[in-house]
């Protein structure tokens, strides 16, 4: 068989061109997949195929299985889930990745993979603003990042009862104290059961009206708590955008010897803009921290960094080594730092994301999206009928439209479908404080004036005709 000839050199070509073709056309066409999209999926469902095709072939058919069943979410007006919108420079340079394809677990074997992580890693630092110290890990998202800081905490708050998770495991361990805030994001509660940790048995420290953490309450759930303990905090409420009070969240937990761990999926990039630095202040006392490079610095799915205080607690939670593995006595191994083994180059895509945007560029970014979504708020909430839920200082709007009730729900129900079904621009729902919401999440890299223009213009329109609807 040959390693690679003119049809495997022409699907290379035609995937570049393809992803240009759909690039282009981002903004100009609906956001969302076509509404027939569905009976196509049928002509899809075929059986495995007996026998195989050129990889050109192969690439025509995926070019047509694509067309009409794709999500915008590079498009400047998608506006769902904090995605982010992939930066040109850094899918370029995951295409890279993929042709390079290379196993980016080893320092020795892969040093370029290896070189431009550990660069970008130290880069991720300095814009954070986290203690220089810190080791990080590059993993699919803030969900697994969550999961190995949370790891390390686990491992290290027994290790200082004299407890030896990694040898021992759990069975006998000594009780930990987990308290999270009561708008914890999902993730954090997916991670807290993979550890043993428990979903139900964590304390909850209530929240105040823009789901932050309060001091008070956590306080109360750390009284009398002598033994081991970890403060799980949250920077970035997925409805409000809202980071918790760090400052005294951070004094509470050492006063009880607690370990913090901040998610910080994409809220803890405020700690990066000096406009946004308040909202952050005292992040960097904690012990570690999850956050997404594909959300706020655009990085392509699937990326996302944790960072830890201790490397050594970090490195003894998640470290490989066997016999066959060429581990370095000198150089950084990047599989050391999270649980994947085999994985893929993804300091790659975010060296390129960095390099393309500079300090400058991503902070420009930040500034942006939280600027436009103010703005969007100001005028969508200046109108009758639809409130602005949340104090929008970052980058997150809530909506709700009509009256508080079932009506109301319905309303905002039917104002996103048309919103959606439209596709000029492309919100995702929520329900946040007893109400249905429409969420705006501001977080491209080239979201304009413009868009926003557009985008409360579409949402205006279709309250209007809702509203228009339920009059008739
Ligand atoms: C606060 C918070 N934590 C964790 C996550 C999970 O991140 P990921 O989807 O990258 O795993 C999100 C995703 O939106 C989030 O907003």
């Amino acid at each position: 068989m040959e390693v690679f000839g003119a049809a495997d050199a022409a699907a290379f070509r035609r995937a570049a061109e393809a992803s240009i073709a759909y690039r282009e056309g981002l903004g100009a066409r609906p956001i969302g997949p076509a509404a027939d999209y569905p009976a196509k999926l049928a002509a899809l469902d075929a059986p495995l195929p007996e026998r195989g095709m050129a990889s050109d072939a192969v690439l025509e058919a995926l070019v047509a299985a694509g067309a009409g069943g794709l999500m915008d979410m590079a498009s400047p007006r998608f506006l769902g889930w904090v995605i982010g919108a992939a930066h040109p420079a850094g899918t370029a340079a995951d295409m890279l990745v993929a042709g390079w394809s290379q196993v980016a677990t080893m320092a020795t074997p892969t040093p370029t993979a290896s070189a431009l992580e550990e660069i970008s890693g130290r880069w991720l630092i300095e814009l954070l603003r986290l203690p220089p110290e810190c080791s990080f890990g590059l993993c699919t998202g803030a969900t697994v990042a969550n999961a190995v800081a949370l790891a390390a905490a686990r491992n290290e708050v027994l290790r200082r009862v004299g407890w030896d998770v990694e040898a021992r495991g759990l069975f006998g361990a000594p009780e930990i104290t987990v308290v999270v805030g009561a708008e914890v994001h999902s993730s954090v509660r997916v991670a807290l059961r993979m550890l043993g940790l428990g979903d139900e048995r964590v304390r909850i420290a209530a929240a105040d009206d823009q789901g932050r953490m309060l001091p008070v309450a956590l306080d109360a759930e750390l009284r009398g708590v002598a033994g081991p303990a970890i403060v799980i905090a949250q920077a970035g409420n997925i409805n409000s955008g809202a980071l918790d009070p760090m400052a005294p969240i951070a004094d509470l937990a050492a006063g009880a010897g607690a370990w913090l761990h901040v998610d910080g999926a994409f809220g803890l990039w405020a700690n990066a803009h000096p406009e946004l630095w308040d909202q952050a202040e005292g992040v960097e006392r904690a012990d570690s921290w999850a956050v997404d490079g594909h959300k706020w610095l655009q990085v392509p799915y699937d990326c996302g960094f944790v960072f830890v205080r201790d490397g050594a607690a970090h490195k003894r939670a998640m470290g490989h080594s066997a016999a066959y593995l060429p581990n370095s006595e000198t150089l950084r191994d990047p599989g050391d730092y999270v649980p994947e083994l085999s994985r893929r180059a993804r300091g790659v895509p975010v060296w390129a994301v960095l390099k393309a945007l500079g300090r400058e560029g991503v902070l420009e970014v930040i500034g942006r999206c939280c600027r436009l979504a103010r703005g969007m708020a100001d005028r969508l909430g200046q109108q009758p009928g639809i409130t602005v839920l949340n104090e929008v200082r970052l980058n997150q709007v809530a909506l709700s439209f009509g009256p508080e009730g079932p009506e109301g729900d319905a309303m905002t129900r039917a104002v996103l479908q048309r919103v959606q079904a439209e596709g000029a621009c492309y919100p995702s729902h929520g329900q946040w404080r007893g109400r249905q919401t429409i969420r705006l999440s501001v977080s491209g890299f080239a979201t304009s004036e413009a868009d926003a223009d557009i985008a409360v213009a579409a949402i205006l329109a279709a309250w209007e005709a809702v509203r228009a609807e339920r009059d008739a």
